[in-house]
């Protein structure tokens, strides 16, 4: 079974108030890009990885040097929308590619021991995704008043990597496609095709860096030597 993650690092990371695109923020001495990259590329399952990169970051990704690695790929560019990245990404895989995870960039504090529990559970079920439970109570709100409030213990978020057969998310992008349909992650794609995925839970510090905050958290538990 070969399994290729794709890395997406696309986006813009406005929120993030720098400006580099989100993935070339530096985190301790490394960029979210790079530490990313060094998390997938130990896990044993991962054969190859492919970054997909901004079309105008390709200098900014040269730029990085880093070392020579079997598995990795040079980088595709990426689209306007993450599906657009995660489409882009899938379409320049190696047909001997059989099982896809996909990872934000941006969730660089992914541990291997957590990546490779998330391939199993993916290999035995056919789709899985690393979550948290929710912390908060979580409220369904429109136009500032609330419609809905889920029991919390059914609320988990959803992180990345998320674990696929190559044609089933090769299949549920192109359903998206046609119908106009943009989520928010790749198994949202999935689960409107009627197909379950499973969820493995995963640490709650596999945050996605979006704020100036979570990189202050971040450095704070790197500092500590809280993430491995
Ligand atoms: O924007 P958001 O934080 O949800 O992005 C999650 C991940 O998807 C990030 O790592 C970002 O670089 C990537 N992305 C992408 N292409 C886009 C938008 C986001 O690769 N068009």
């Amino acid at each position: 079974m070969t399994l290729a993650v794709l890395i997406l690092a696309a986006g813009r990371g406005e929120r993030l108030g720098h400006r580099l695109p989100k993935a070339f923020v530096t985190l301790g001495g490394q960029t979210l890009l790079e530490r990313s990259l060094c998390a997938l590329e130990a896990v044993d399952e991962v054969a190859v990885i492919q970054p997909v990169i901004g079309a105008h970051d390709f200098a900014t990704y040269a730029g990085l040097g880093l070392a020579a690695s079997e598995k990795r790929r040079d980088p595709v560019a990426g689209g306007a929308e993450r599906q657009d990245s995660v489409a882009a990404g899938l379409a320049a895989l190696p047909s001997t590619v059989e099982w896809v995870a996909v990872h934000d960039a941006a969730r660089c504090l992914v541990t291997a021991l957590d990546v490779g529990r998330v391939i199993e559970a993916a290999y035995r079920e056919g789709a899985a995704l690393l979550a948290a439970p929710a912390r908060d109570t979580i409220k369904r709100v429109v136009d500032g008043h609330v419609v809905h409030t889920p029991n919390r213990s059914e609320c988990w978020a959803a992180q990345t990597p998320q674990v696929f057969r190559r044609e089933l998310l090769t299949e549920a992008l192109e359903k998206a496609r046609t119908e106009a349909f943009i989520g928010t992650d790749d198994a949202q794609l999935v689960e409107r095709m009627g197909v379950p995925v499973a969820v493995v839970e995963g640490s709650a510090r596999n945050i996605k860096i979006t704020l100036p905050e979570d990189l202050l958290a971040a450095e704070g538990w790197i500092a500590e030597g809280d993430i491995a």
